[in-house]
């Protein structure tokens, strides 16, 4: 699978923090009805690796990362509960290491050119930008596309719906992502109508944006 290639045609990465596995499947269901074909989990509750595993055993068509890893040694629990791909606010080359030994393709955050440009060394071309919104947001990727074009990114934090076309604009976006859609109130409220609304709403504004 090229991964940039799926996540550009995704365009958009809800961001979870689950707190009951057990919502996991419903809360996927809810996505793909509002035509969002991804999920970042993240290792932020408890929840998160069972949540990973129940969506991985469920055999629903929908790409499944992990976030928030921030360890080496979080790594092989997150390819057996088969994450295709991890994200983490930061960078560290024992996390880089320990994902290139088991396979599981890496988004390590940045926010400065020398960080970008570590992590292009150690391998790594598709990156997070995190906390987007604070960083400089669409003009931040913008202004880092000339001097480092070989990087593509995934910003999230902060990102609110009329920032969504200047993302879309930028060519080295991969995909953004948010917790907007699906809140961890919403989810543990199993709202899954409202989840499915937002997704449309969003997935809408992103067609009318950037056609998918
Ligand atoms: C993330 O972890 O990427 C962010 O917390 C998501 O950001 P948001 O909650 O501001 O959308």
């Amino acid at each position: 699978m090229d991964l940039n290639a799926t996540l550009r045609k995704l365009s958009y990465v809800p961001v979870i923090e689950i707190d009951d596995a057990a919502n996991a499947v419903p809360l996927t269901e809810a996505l793909l009805a509002g035509g969002i074909g991804c999920i970042e989990v993240t290792l932020r509750t408890e929840a998160g690796l069972a949540a990973i595993r129940a969506v991985a055993k469920s055999g629903l068509p929908v790409l499944t990362g992990v976030g928030t890893v921030t360890r080496a040694d979080q790594v092989l629990m997150c390819v057996d509960a088969g994450a295709q791909f991890a994200v983490s606010p930061g960078f560290t080359e024992a996390l880089g290491a320990a994902c290139r030994r088991a396979n599981l393709p890496l988004l390590p955050g940045t926010v400065t050119p020398s960080e970008v440009m570590i992590a292009l060394d150690a391998g790594f071309t598709m990156l997070k930008f995190f906390p987007a919104s604070i960083y400089g947001g669409a003009a931040w990727l913008k202004a880092i596309h000339g001097p480092l074009p070989q990087a593509t990114f995934c910003p999230t934090g902060g990102i609110r719906d009329e920032d969504i076309p200047g993302y879309l604009a930028c060519p080295n976006l991969s995909a953004f992502g948010s917790s907007a859609v699906a809140s961890r109130a919403l989810i543990a409220a199993k709202n899954w109508d409202e989840i499915t609304a937002r997704a449309k709403k969003l997935m809408a504004m992103v067609c009318a944006a950037r056609p998918v």
